[in-house]
This record gives structure tokens, sequence and C-alpha cells, in this order.
């Protein structure tokens, strides 16, 4: 297993759409299992294929207290949306920004899970704004969309900034030649 790069925000490669995998293989379970292990070193609560720079339709989800019931959807659709709920959101690619957003309160989805078995579920709570959240990350939607775009600017000039600072930090690290 392997810890991934997160892309953060506003990294363009964050807006591709990814594409449906064919069928789930040996490459795929491997991805599943370095992206749950960035997702839990991180930590969070999912991660979408799309924020390690890969652009296929993957997401893990643990929204479990003890981060010991990992789930992995392959090509995960929403088949149905219902009521709406309002929660605070974060994502780790937008460091240190907490929003609230709303999204529907159940879904219904299927996928394929990490056998390649297909699967179809309810989901309500936090696991449904999770799915919604993932699942935008794949068409290369994130959080802070649906936030004011004065809100998202200041947001993204934040980051911009921190980045930078980041990059002269470990810039002033690296011996001189
Ligand atoms: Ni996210």
């Amino acid at each position: 297993m392997a810890l991934l790069t997160v892309l953060h925000y506003p990294d363009p490669r964050l807006r591709i759409q990814a594409k449906p995998i064919a069928a789930v293989s040996v490459e795929t379970r491997r991805l599943i299992a370095d992206m749950l292990e960035t997702m839990y070193a991180a930590p969070g609560i999912g991660l979408a294929a799309t924020q390690v720079g890969v652009d296929q339709r993957v997401i893990v989800v643990d929204v479990s207290e003890n981060n010991d019931e990992s789930r992995a959807f392959v090509n995960p659709e929403i088949l149905v949306r219902d009521g709406k709920e309002k929660m605070q959101e974060g994502c780790l690619s937008v460091p240190g920004v907490f929003e609230e957003v709303e999204r529907a309160e159940h879904i219904r989805v299927r996928a394929l899970d990490r056998d390649g078995k297909r699967v179809e579920f309810d989901a309500d709570g936090l696991l449904a704004v999770c799915i919604q959240h993932e699942i935008d990350h794949l068409d290369g939607k994130l959080f802070v969309d649906y936030l004011s775009e004065l809100k998202r600017r200041r947001i993204r000039k934040k980051l911009e900034r921190e980045q930078r600072e980041e990059h002269e930090r470990s810039g002033a690290a690296a011996p001189a030649i």
C-alpha cells in the first residue's frame, strides 16, 4: 500500500470528469487500498479518485466512529434523491475550510463493490452526505461550488496564499547550489 498525494483546490485536475471502470481489476483494488490508507492517514471520512489525480470513478468512505467500516464504490450512481438536509462539510482538497451545504437527505445508490459485485442500497445522514460529496468529486465538482462567489473567491485566495507559503518554506529548506 502507498500514501497518495491529495490535490488541493484550485488545482485544475480536481475539475476533470472521471471515467467509468469497465471491470474491477487487481489495479482497481490496489487503488482502493491506497485511497483508504490515504483517507485514514489524513484523517478523513471520504476520498474520491479525482482527489489523488486518478480519473476513474472510484470512491472510498468510512463514516464509522472507530474507522472500521471502510466501503469502496466503483461507478457509483445516485438513483433516487429525497428530502433536503444542511450539514457542515469539509474536504481534504480544501483544507481548513468548513461550510454548510444543502444536499438530499436520503439517497438510493447503485455501484460495484471492491469485488466487482453490483450493490444497491439506501443511505441517509452522514453517509448520504459523504457519498454525494464524493460523487461530486468524480464529476469535477467541489463543495465550495455550492457557496457564494464571494466566499469561494476568499477561500481560493486563502489556499493559494498557503500553497505559496508552503512552497517558499520548502524552497528555503533546500540546499543552495
Ligand atoms: Ni472532498
